[in-house]
């Protein structure tokens, strides 16, 4: 049976509570509209927890556009039955108020420094977001104490933050988790469904240019330059705005200076389709 919690203190009394049976909580923190991804984390978290807890705040403090985040899509009640029919035990679902009771609006609230791994990329075409991830990221783990919590490699540079961030708590043990991906190789996105027909078909374009640079490297090509311009080319063929299509060291963050010698590298891409801002990422040196 779901439960389904408001109040912070309701949910991290929730959370002592089950730590004090002995239970081990897996945590999924989302913004909700459950899709394929979200499910993914919250399948694992249930099968590797004695109980699971999700939750669900879109968080004013991460989204740099006000446009972007009065139209992310908000689904709450079937969100509920999604995570009933999953097994999931609670929900959190706080209000602004509830996540930041020390504010009266925004602007008042202590942001979070997000660390070395928030420079470049996000950090340079979302001012402010990766702050408000982490700002609101921090709050929830202390709701939550230690558990597993369960973020998707899809956000790749959000998951090396909170990384960082879970490091200097001490807790919670970060489980990176797969990323889950339409027929179409399109990764799932709540904000794919403000996608029309024709732009959907041009998102496809983006695990096409992933796939292509991973095609190279498996050939054994090591040039970031050409692995990048491969992408983009791919990118190209359709109508949208490359804000970025890069390599980036998965461990260090570092750009890859040198043309030869490279042995690890993940591509990252983000484009904008319309008013529609779509990340993906690969990593080249790994699995297929
Ligand atoms: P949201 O975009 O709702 O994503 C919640 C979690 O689902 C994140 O860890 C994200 O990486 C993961 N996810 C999203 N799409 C995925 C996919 N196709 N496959 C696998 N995992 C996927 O990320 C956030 O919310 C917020 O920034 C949050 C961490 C909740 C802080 O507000």
């Amino acid at each position: 049976m779901l439960e389904i919690i408001e109040n912070p203190t309701s949910a991290s009394d929730w959370c002592k509570n089950q730590r004090a049976q002995g239970h081990c909580i897996g945590f999924v923190p989302t913004m909700g509209t459950l899709h394929a991804g979200h499910q993914s984390l919250i399948e694992r978290s249930i099968g590797e927890n004695d109980v699971t807890c999700v939750s669900i705040f879109v968080n004013p403090l991460q989204f740099n556009d006000s446009n972007d985040f009065e139209t992310y899509p908000r689904n709450l009640e079937s969100d509920y039955k999604i995570l009933e029919k999953l097994g999931c035990d609670m929900v959190f679902c706080g209000t602004n108020h509830d996540m930041f009771p020390e504010s009266c609006g925004l602007d008042d609230i202590e942001i979070l420094d997000p660390g070395p791994h928030a420079s470049g990329l996000e950090g340079d075409y979302r001012p402010g977001h990766l702050e408000g991830v982490c700002t609101v990221v921090d709050r929830l783990f202390r709701f939550v104490g230690d558990c597993r919590a369960y973020f998707g490699q899809k956000d790749y540079q959000q998951l090396l933050v909170v990384q960082h961030l879970a490091k200097i708590l001490g807790y919670p043990q970060i489980v990176p988790c797969e990323t889950v991906r339409q027929s179409s190789g399109l990764a799932y996105s709540s904000r794919n469904r403000l996608l029309s027909g024709r732009e959907e078909t041009a998102a496809t374009n983006i695990y096409r240019a992933l796939t292509a640079a991973k095609s190279l490297w498996n050939t054994g090509v090591r040039d970031s330059q050409k692995l990048c311009a491969t992408m983009k080319s791919i990118l190209a063929e359709s109508s949208m705005t490359v804000e970025y299509a890069v390599l980036r060291d998965p461990d260090n963050w570092q750009r890859p200076s040198q043309k030869d010698g490279l042995d690890r590298a993940i591509a990252l891409i983000a484009v904008k389709i319309g008013e529609v801002r779509l990340i993906d990422n690969l990593r080249l040196d790994h699995g297929i």
